[in-house]
């Protein structure tokens, strides 16, 4: 072998560890090649499909304006959309509530209605697709007049405890409408593990399978414009923004913390959010915890994918499966994508 390994050198100059006995080419040079070393893959089994619902007509399919191919849906058309995940095998949809207008209110009271919109709606997903997991965001924006996730102290500050509290009443709302997941995503200190406590102490021990994943590190982003204009909290927050509980994009270590923190609290899987320019977080956090890391590819990233592709600039199948790939090479689990069922389909050619 030494001997073969001299001759190598000697004779053709071939240097081992060097082009051009080493050639990275190889390994890329047809398609079973690459199949075979592939470090990371993209599946059906992977994606989470975020859906608006609206109170109307059941039919109702009204598009959103910066989302091309989104629409706020009524609930007839979301059990045929939840019988669409079904069959194109896309495990979970996260349902989230264009309120009426006239049911927001300061406190934000109407998150825990059990008849409210949510819960109604996560009562047709299960029936139409039961095998379909539901996920439920846990957070006020969607029904308070300011359009905080949470509700405001005297000062007009938006006060952390009194908010975990309404917080733990809504996720006991939802997971008794049938949410399988419960997602907070207010960025409240301490709500993981409150939601938790709640979940533990329903009576019968019920709600003890109900899962927690929590938007753990979520940044205080310009890429959620399109998703309060669907949901319509972008009005009521007027030019607001919500510094002061989500995070800053310039922090890495403080994600880290925050995931830490909800994991001991009793969140079972974590959330990083947006989704693209944070890959980095998405790296660490998948690193750092042995638990499940979901990167959440938000509306604005949807939207600019979208629009992109609609100027005719980007190849619209190409770039969103290449995108969807890259968070699982970061390290994600799996992605919630607007992408979901082109992208399932696309998957299964
Ligand atoms: C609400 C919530 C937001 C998103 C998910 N849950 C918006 C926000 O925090 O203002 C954003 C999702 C998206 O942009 O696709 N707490």
């Amino acid at each position: 072998m030494g001997a073969g390994r001299s001759d190598l050198d000697l004779d053709s100059g071939l240097g081992l560890g060097r082009y051009p006995a080493v050639r990275m080419r190889r390994l890329r040079s047809d398609a079973a090649i690459r199949r075979l070393v592939a470090e990371s893959a993209l599946s059906v089994s992977d994606l989470i499909w975020p859906v608006f619902v609206k109170d109307g007509p059941g039919d109702l399919r009204e598009a959103v304006a910066a989302m091309p191919g989104v629409f706020r849906l009524g609930l007839d058309a979301l059990a045929e959309e939840a019988a669409r995940a079904a069959a194109l095998g896309i495990p979970a949809m996260a349902v989230f509530p264009a309120t009426e207008p006239s049911l927001k209110t300061a406190d934000g009271a109407e998150a825990e209605n059990p008849d409210g919109l949510v819960p109604r709606a996560l009562r047709v997903l299960k029936s139409a697709a039961p095998e379909v997991l539901a996920v439920a965001d846990v957070a006020l924006d969607p029904y308070t007049t300011h359009g905080h996730d949470g509700v405001l102290d005297s000062r007009g500050r938006v006060a952390n405890d009194e908010t975990v509290e309404i917080l733990t009443r809504q996720a006991l709302v939802l997971a008794a409408a049938g949410a399988d997941i419960v997602a907070p995503s207010d960025m409240m200190d301490g709500r993981a593990g409150a939601v938790r406590r709640g979940l533990e102490c329903a009576a019968g021990g019920r709600f003890r399978d109900v899962k927690i994943m929590s938007y753990a590190a979520k940044y205080a982003s310009g890429f959620y414009g399109p998703f309060r204009d669907a949901v319509g909290s972008a009005a009521s927050l007027a030019g607001g923004d919500k510094r002061t509980y989500q995070m800053d994009s310039a922090n890495l270590r403080e994600a880290l913390r925050e995931m830490a923190l909800d994991l001991e609290e009793g969140a079972d899987m974590l959330m990083v959010k947006p989704g693209l320019p944070y890959l980095d977080v998405i790296r660490e956090a998948s690193r750092a915890f042995p638990a499940p890391v979901f990167a959440y590819q938000v509306s604005g990233e949807y939207a600019m994918l979208k629009s992109a592709a609609a100027a005719g600039c980007l190849d619209e199948r190409a770039c969103v499966l290449e995108s969807l790939l890259c968070f699982k090479r970061a390290g994600a689990r799996g992605i919630l994508t607007y992408f979901a069922p082109q992208a399932a389909g696309w998957l299964r050619e």
